[in-house]
């Protein structure tokens, strides 16, 4: 039952009827300012609004902190909804059913039914637990664990009781079987037709998602039997790059917890809730991915993974940090807590107290001196040569990361450590530039006049509808100019589809390079009085030409000197020269003339 992509027509349809305003404004009250909306910033604390909906581009931003997007991303990161959470969200107020590609609408319901089956399959669990003969052994277990009533109910935790067909007649039989099967429940016995109960004496954690949805289970043995652990397979449902045990109670009840501490194992995330630390999420047994890490920075900026200090706890923790540091903005904060050898936050919390464990993760170390500490242990040089090797060593890691405040303070501790200057240190280490066609904050000033691709898509963003001036735009995508390529895309979208708004060729994009390009894009707004868009977009596109024909003659230019041009290259250069002598006449001709 692999569930297809939600078709863009349907997307272009909800964010055509749908109204940004009001859905902010059920959930954020809005004022009416001039043409926009505006309210205090949802995302961050401030006393004063800087939080701005606009009814026509259907985007909202933040002079504050610099938050914006459709009203698809205000749910995503207003209701910590996965995108297609978002848009069923959205069909749902208006009355509309979300296709999926290469579906003739049955999927949807068995994904519903499937959530439904895991549903019983929990309150089963939970109910075997709670029997008095079946699920003694289990309490005895969870009791010797030190977990009590209230936190084995929070955490929904049962037990599969010993046996091969228990779940299976439990809930139905042979009705149940499909169902429980693709649900990853039951397994299949080789050669046969025969299945049996996948979870059998064991102690079972739900894995539920955002919503409180059960995706799977992990089950522990109650003794010495391997595996420890028995997860449920990947299903339509449980992808384990994806979720996070615990997500579902650290942030129940619209609650955002001021930070997120990712561990290890489930039966960590539940000795910390019991101790009232409410806040801790655990990987499936698989290191942290970039989905893990999207899903966690959507609840919070501040992150904690705190590991084993044994060697499997550091590989988990580096890779965690690897997988952090593209994702490292301004805002973020990422730190890391290594426990004792042989302590995990289980016993470390059971023993000292949730006082002294939470002191620990105060002092826990920032991603930057994380790495540097790791790094350095890792060179065993000494003098110069050693310095030498860190900066090497630390070069690809700072290539993974966007320029910003923590690649400055990387920058800055490795000079202080190698005591070569800065910016000369910087010139070292760069290999990653600023993109040439980065678009500034609103609150930078910008000196220079925005390159012309920026200015034709800020343009189009503010006015779709201009689009249909523009004749041609496939010829755009062949200019070797930055952007020019998407610029081309997004004028043949709007040549297709006129009437898309900003949001909405915005959704095109999402979660892509382009996207984020275009959405910083969207925040513009164009000190162009609006009669005079038209003109400025066809100037621009102009100015874009003209770009591209001078960088084409550059690159001849350049060719012909180091080595030789072909015949058509000889005659496109002879030509593009001829042009620009001719451009150049005619300016100098209107200047002698006025
Ligand atoms: P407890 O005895 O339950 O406290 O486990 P632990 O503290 O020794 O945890 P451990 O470090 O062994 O495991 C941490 C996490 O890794 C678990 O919560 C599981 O998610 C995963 N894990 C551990 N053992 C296994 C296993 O045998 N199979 C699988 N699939 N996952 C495991
Ligand atoms: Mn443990």
């Amino acid at each position: 039952m692999a569930s297809g992509k939600i078709p863009q027509t349907f997307i272009d349809e909800l964010i055509s009827r749908v109204d940004i305003v009001e859905v902010i404004d059920s959930r954020v009250p809005l004022k009416k300012t001039g043409r926009n909306y505006m309210t205090c910033c949802p995302f961050h604390n401030e006393k004063t609004p800087s939080f701005s909906v606009s009814p026509e581009k259907q985007f909202y931003y933040c002079f504050g902190c610099g938050v914006h997007g459709t009203a698809i991303s205000f749910l995503i990161e207003y209701e910590h909804l996965q995108f297609p959470e978002a848009v069923e969200e959205l069909a749902r107020g208006l009355g509309l059913t979300v296709p999926r590609e290469g579906e003739s609408g049955g999927s949807s319901k068995a994904r519903r039914d499937l959530y439904g089956w895991l549903e019983k399959a929990a309150c089963y669990y939970q109910q075997v637990l709670a029997e008095n003969s079946r699920g003694k052994i289990a309490r005895t277990y969870l009791e010797q664990r030190g977990l009590n009533a209230e936190v084995i109910t929070r955490f929904r935790i049962g037990y599969a009781p010993p046996g091969w067909d228990n779940l299976l007649c439990a809930l139905g039989g042979e009705v149940a079987r499909n169902p429980l099967m693709e649900a990853g429940m039951l397994i299949q016995q080789e050669g046969t037709n025969r299945v049996y109960d996948r979870f059998r004496n064991r102690i079972l954690f739900p894995i539920e998602d955002r919503r409180g949805r059960i995706l799977g289970f992990g089950g522990r043995t109650l003794g010495d039997d391997t595996p420890k652990y028995l997860n449920s397979p990947e299903t339509p449902l449980f992808q384990k790059r994806y979720e996070l045990y615990g997500l579902y109670q650290a942030t129940e009840c619209g609650r955002f917890p001021e930070r997120l501490l990712i561990v290890e194992g489930y039966l960590d995330v539940v000795a910390l809730a019991q101790a009232g630390i409410s806040y801790s999420v655990a990987t499936l047994g698989t290191a942290t991915t970039v989905e893990h890490l999207n899903r966690l920075f959507r609840v919070t900026p501040h992150l904690v993974f705190c590991f084993d200090g044994d060697r499997a706890g550091r590989a988990a923790a580096w890779r965690a940090l690897e997988a952090s540091l593209p994702e490292l903005h301004d805002q973020r904060d990422v730190r890391f807590l290594l426990l004792p050898e042989g302590e995990d936050p289980d016993t470390l919390v059971r023993a000292e107290g949730r006082e002294v464990f939470s002191t620990r993760l105060r002092q826990a170390t920032p991603i930057i001196q994380y790495l540097l500490e790791v790094i350095r242990a890792q060179v065993d040089t000494e003098g110069t040569d050693r310095q030498a090797r860190v900066v090497e060593l630390v070069r690809p890691f700072m290539a993974k990361m966007s320029p910003g405040i923590y690649h400055t303070l990387l920058i800055r501790e490795l000079a202080e450590f190698t005591r070569i200057a800065p910016d000369k240190l910087s010139r070292l280490v760069q290999s990653r530039a600023v993109p040439p066609d980065d678009v500034p904050s609103p609150t930078e000033k910008r000196t220079t006049r925005p390159s012309p691709v920026r200015t034709a898509l800020g343009l189009l963003l503010v006015r779709p509808d201009l689009a249909r001036l523009i004749d041609d735009p496939a010829r755009y995508a062949e200019y070797e100019v930055p952007g020019a390529k998407l610029l081309a895309e997004v004028l043949t979208l709007l040549k297709s589809q006129p009437n898309l708004k900003t949001s909405a060729i915005l959704e095109h994009w999402r979660g892509t390079d382009m996207g984020r390009h275009l959405a910083r894009l969207a925040q513009w707004t164009p000190l162009v009085p609006e009669e005079g868009m038209a003109t400025e977009l066809k100037d621009a596109l102009k100015r874009l030409e003209q770009q591209a024909l001078e960088q084409e003659t550059t690159h001849l230019v350049d060719k012909a000197r180091i080595s030789s041009l072909t015949d058509a290259e000889k005659a496109r250069l002879h030509s593009l020269l001829a042009q620009k002598h001719a451009r150049t006449t005619t300016r100098l001709a209107g200047a002698t003339t006025r």
